[in-house]
């Protein structure tokens, strides 16, 4: 064998070693680069080749074809293997694992005063009362004067009304009430009037909606709070109606056995006016600090329609009647959950509210 045949065999054998270490697409090009190229090894051997023997020539001249053709071929193999690898790695390193835990999303949920509101009035919906909403800017007309509370009358000294100003007149500095007579609305019975007049008999609504008194604020007095106010107007409605229906209403609201009670009430828009009480939940009727001693709450105020208020609804108190009732369901919740302040459900404190996630 000749040199040249000697060292074309052993480039073929080095060859095969360093391609199976050439590991990504780059080392394999290097690898052709320095054998096959203008100056590469076995180009260089290749050239010898004239050097060679004449007789020996034909023999080591195949000699180089096939280890040529044989280099040749195995770069493209491999060079084929290493880029499929290559995409194989980027692909399992891309990868999305679809099976992975999702993060946590914060999710919110009602305000407690919001569930009461919510299940008033899937309670009161069985009894076929529908929501009729009014607005919480008022006239003194429709919060007062067709409530049967004329200007002068003392019972309004009963609402401490806060009012909207004069145009103008506060930046004159001396602020007065606006000439219009707009108000915040200190109660839903307005929502009354404005339900009569725009539906026709029989009505059963219901009236849930935000109010505003002047109050000073404590433990259990909000200058903004909710009420839910109730109005039934038909043929042949009674006071015992009425009791029945509130009576339900308690016993879906705080359980069957909860105690019950009525007591006379005055309020100008009802003839005869009632308080309803309901047994202290806290002590259960033994007298505690929350009841006052008494073993009684009181939950809501109700009557009979004014017929003066039934008129300014637009019906006739001659072949019309009514009830209507009104309820704070901020106190509902308080006493649902034995919340002490009522501060609490305005103050926009996380802490308290999250305590309420459950439920709903
Ligand atoms: N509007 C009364 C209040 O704010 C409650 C009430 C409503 C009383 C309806 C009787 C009938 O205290």
């Amino acid at each position: 064998m000749t040199d040249l045949a000697q060292e074309l065999e052993r480039l073929r054998g080095e060859a095969t070693l360093r391609l199976a270490e050439a590991i990504d697409a780059d080392a394999v090009e290097t690898l052709r680069h320095d054998l096959l190229g203008r100056s590469g090894r076995l180009t260089m051997l290749m050239k010898q080749l004239a050097s060679v023997r004449a007789d020996a020539r034909p023999a080591v001249g195949r000699l180089a074809n096939e280890v040529r053709t044989g280099i040749e071929a195995a770069i493209g193999e491999r060079l084929g293997a290493v880029r499929g690898a290559d995409l194989e790695a980027r692909l399992a390193g891309e990868a999305i694992d679809m099976s992975a835990p999702g993060r946590p999303m914060r999710v919110g949920h009602l305000h407690p005063v919001l569930t009461t509101l919510r299940d008033l009035r899937e309670i009161f919906h069985a009894y076929g009362f529908e929501v009729f909403e009014g607005p919480e800017i008022e006239t003194e007309e429709y919060n007062f004067e067709l409530l049967n509370i004329p200007p002068d009358h003392p019972a309004r000294d009963l609402w401490d009304t806060l009012y909207v100003a004069e145009p103008g007149s506060v930046e004159a500095g001396h602020a007065r009430p606006a000439e219009d007579g707009t108000i915040l609305r200190t109660h839903t019975s307005p929502v009354q009037v404005r339900a009569m007049q725009a539906l026709d008999a029989p009505i059963r609504v219901l009236t849930p909606g935000r109010c505003f008194r002047h109050d000073a604020v404590d433990a259990s007095h909000a200058f903004e709070f909710f009420q839910v106010e109730g109005l039934v107007v038909d043929r042949d409605t009674s006071l015992a109606d009425l009791k029945g229906l509130l009576e339900e209403v308690a016993r879906a609201l705080y359980g069957r056995d909860v105690a019950t009670r009525f007591r006379p009430g005055y309020y100008p828009f009802t003839e005869p006016s009632v308080a309803f009480d309901i047994g202290c939940l806290v002590c259960g009727g033994s007298g505690c600090a929350a009841c006052k001693r008494t073993g009684w709450m009181t939950i809501l105020g109700a009557g009979m329609i004014h017929p003066t208020v039934l008129r300014a609804g637009g019906f006739d108190p001659a072949e019309y009647q009514g009830y209507a009732f009104g309820m704070g369901p901020d106190r509902m919740t308080m006493l649902r959950h034995g919340i002490g302040d009522i501060r609490l459900f305005f103050s926009a404190d996380l802490r308290f509210v999250t305590q309420f996630a459950e439920g709903r």
